[in-house]
């Protein structure tokens, strides 16, 4: 069996009283499967993630940090402040983030250093819009994203990222890439890390709309080692079903 990533990116929904249990299942359905399992939470919630899920199989972490130590840099979270909490994930550079709040490949950049400079798996998410595949740049797009993230960074560094090829028109749209898409750009990301970094081994997963419905035939391409879950992963119980996919190698 293909061991998969598959890890929940909560975004800004949650609150005590839905997480408790969420957490407390989650602990038992990560003891039944071989793949890996993990949540990265809304970071008010970390502390309680620490207290539910520390010393169990799921990893746990953010959906972004910031890439300074410390300081006056109000609303912030630091990569030391992370770790004080156990975090194994950071998300950097979601599509949200880089849309929403501007941020730009090159804090993205330094997140990431940031990130591997703390121990902290960095989840670096890369991916086109729809008018950018529509004029036929999604591939250079792509390109450009993961080689401005990776600026300045060394090879075996690299090979602690877990990439995510998240289409911004996949991304809370009820719509995923088909699986052709979806391993068309994962093999292509492999190959530029290949090519630039001779890496071979780097994890690649998919994010956009991956439900239990479309998970078993999007997961079964070659290329891609697991997900990133959106709003699947709100129910515990449709995130157990893409969880205990099941791929042959
Ligand atoms: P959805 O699964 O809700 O489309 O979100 C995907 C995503 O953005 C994960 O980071």
């Amino acid at each position: 069996m293909k061991k998969l990533y598959l890890i929940g990116n909560m975004k800004m929904n949650m609150n005590c009283a839905v997480l408790e249990p969420y957490f407390d299942k989650i602990v038992e359905i990560a003891k039944n499967t071989s793949n890996i399992v993990g949540v990265c939470v809304p970071s008010v919630y970390i502390n309680m993630a620490k207290y539910m899920l520390d010393g169990s199989k799921v990893l746990f972490g953010a959906q972004n940090m910031y890439y300074e130590d410390k300081g006056a840099f109000t609303g912030e979270i630091s990569s030391e402040m992370l770790n004080d909490f156990g975090c194994d994930l950071v998300i950097v550079g979601h599509s949200e983030r880089r849309s929403i709040f501007k941020e730009t490949d090159e804090e993205i950049n330094l997140k990431v250093k940031k990130a591997l400079e703390s121990g902290i798996t960095p989840i670096l998410c890369f991916g086109e819009s729809l008018d950018q595949r529509n004029k036929n740049m999604a591939f250079t797009i792509v390109e450009n994203q993961i080689m401005k993230a990776l600026n300045d960074i060394k090879s075996e560094d690299i090979a602690r990222i877990i990439f995510a090829y998240e289409p911004v028109w996949a991304i809370g749209t009820g719509v995923s890439a088909t699986s052709k898409q979806a391993e068309e750009m994962i093999s292509f990301a492999k190959r530029l890390l290949k090519d630039n970094y001779n890496l071979s081994n780097v994890i690649v997963l998919y994010g956009g709309s991956l439900k239990s419905s479309n998970a078993q035939e999007i997961l079964s391409e070659k290329s891609i080692d697991g997900g990133l879950i959106g709003g699947a992963c709100l129910d515990i119980n449709e995130f157990e079903k893409i969880i205990n996919t099941k791929v042959i190698e």
